[in-house]
């Protein structure tokens, strides 16, 4: 079980009673917060919502043994912000070593009272806002649990990325942040937006799981695993980029805008590049368009009105395009030149009939120019001037079962969620002319 949410309600009180008492002698800062309890029980008071001992070691405990599943045998492991060590009593036995950072000298002084008889469990004072006491790649697992939500928003984040580089490659980090919107955390929005009370230095700062895993891939952790407990979120990070099937999984954790955007974050398209077999060259192209491939090796696609040119197998279903265009249409003022390359959903009936992601023109993706520039209503933009520049546009669209990413050369990125019924990809062009430099599908890896 996870005490949460009695623990944050009484963990407010305490600490805005501390506040108040401390406020005479301005500014109050983190450190004069978490060193001003007067007695053990207002410790464990300020730490977990327990007075009572026996109450205050059970979730220790518990919090313990679920931290043990993510441990291999022999870990160094570091916890942030460890209090008076609620959870290192229970923890240590199962570590090679374990290091307590606080920021709180009291703190870590009643730790180190109550827990000497550890030989492999010590603890250090920091500076409350980095780790520098902490070698690079020193552990194999760093968490933090109930820390990160009472700091500043930059003062987390600058913890993140120290946690990047104190875990060791290999390493993985398990991290908790309030989880909102959870009703529980009412009282602390309104104060956080209001700076009404119970508005203080040691607050609780919310965040969405979108928020929290942004921050984390911000800082170079890409979670694996989101668990859900009570009011709270732990996230199971680890220092490498996911491979796709990870990412899929990140991507649930995620609302569908944040989803996008982490795509190109975490799966730049290089990192894309196969080595798959080819399906098609740009001569498959020509054939499927009825049209020749010209002296200097492109094709020029002519299209009166509209015209799609399906290509390859319905059986496809991972598969990577990469393509080079250039647009050869003269502008005019109620025309609009539009490439679009996607999917068909529905290959039976031969039309592309049901575009999964729909814009405006209800086609699968479209970027539209006009007059020099990208048509800035539709996800993304590239803020390039195709007509201006002359220049050809490089594209690649991946598409896999569950997702569908462009990427241009520029790395804007638009991405959507696919299902298993995709088709192959199309072209389609709409009162335009475009000279198709490349073009080759492949598999991919
Ligand atoms: C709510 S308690 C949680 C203690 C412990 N993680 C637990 O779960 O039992 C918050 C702890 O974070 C420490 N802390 C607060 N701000 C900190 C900072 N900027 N740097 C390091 N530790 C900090 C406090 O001193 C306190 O011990």
């Amino acid at each position: 079980m996870w005490p949460a949410h009695g623990m944050m309600r009484t963990m407010k009180s305490v600490l805005t009673k501390f506040v108040s008492k401390l406020r005479g002698s301005k500014p109050v800062t983190y450190r004069e917060v978490w060193n001003s309890f007067s007695n053990l029980k207002e410790a464990r008071q300020s730490i977990y919502n327990e007075a009572d001992a026996d109450a205050f070691d059970q979730g220790g405990r518990i919090d313990a043994d679920f931290i043990c599943r993510f441990l291999e045998p022999d870990a160094a492991v570091m916890d942030i912000g460890c209090g008076i060590g609620r959870v290192e009593q229970f923890l240590a036995p199962h570590c090679k070593s374990l290091v307590g950072v606080d920021i709180s000298e009291r703190m870590i002084e009643e730790a180190r009272t109550r827990l000497s008889h550890h030989d492999n469990l010590s603890f250090r004072q920091n500076n409350g806002g980095d780790l520098s006491i902490c070698e690079t790649a020193e552990f194999d697992l760093v968490f933090s649990f109930f820390v990160l939500q009472h700091l500043e928003r930059e003062d987390a984040f600058r913890y993140l990325e120290e946690v990047r580089r104190v875990v060791k490659p290999g390493g993985r980090a398990l991290l908790q942040f309030p989880l909102v919107p959870s009703a529980y955390f009412d009282e602390s929005f309104l104060a956080d937006v209001t700076g009404r009370p119970p508005y203080h230095v040691a607050r609780p700062r919310l965040y969405t799981p979108s928020e929290s895993v942004f921050f984390l891939v911000k800082a170079g952790l890409f979670p694996q695993d989101l668990f859900l407990r009570g009011s709270e979120s732990v996230f199971l990070c680890t220092p490498s980029r996911p491979d796709r099937a990870g990412f899929h999984k990140m991507a649930r954790m995620v609302d569908p805008a944040t989803a996008m955007r982490l795509w190109g974050e975490c799966l730049p398209a290089p990192a894309l590049a196969t080595d798959g077999e080819r399906l098609l060259e740009l001569s498959d192209l020509a054939s499927a368009a009825g049209d020749p491939i010209d002296g200097d090796g492109s094709l020029r696609l002519e299209a009166l009105g509209e015209r799609t040119v399906v290509l390859g197998d319905d059986a496809w279903t991972d598969y990577r395009v990469d393509i080079e265009l250039q647009l050869d249409a003269p502008w005019e003022e109620d025309r609009f030149p539009d490439i679009g390359i996607g999917l068909r959903s529905y290959p039976s009936d031969g039309a592309v009939a049901g575009p999964y992601v729909q814009t405006t023109m209800g086609h699968a993706w479209i970027p539209r120019v006009r007059k020099g520039e990208w048509w800035d209503d539709l996800p993304f933009t590239s803020g390039r001037s195709l007509e201006a520049s002359r220049e050809p546009l490089r594209l690649t669209l991946v598409v896999d079962s569950d997702w569908l990413t462009l990427y241009d050369e520029n790395g804007w990125v638009f991405t959507a969620r696919t299902d298993r019924r995709h088709g192959p990809p199309f072209l389609r062009l709409v009162d335009t002319t475009v000279q198709v430099r490349a073009f080759q599908v492949s598999t991919l890896a």
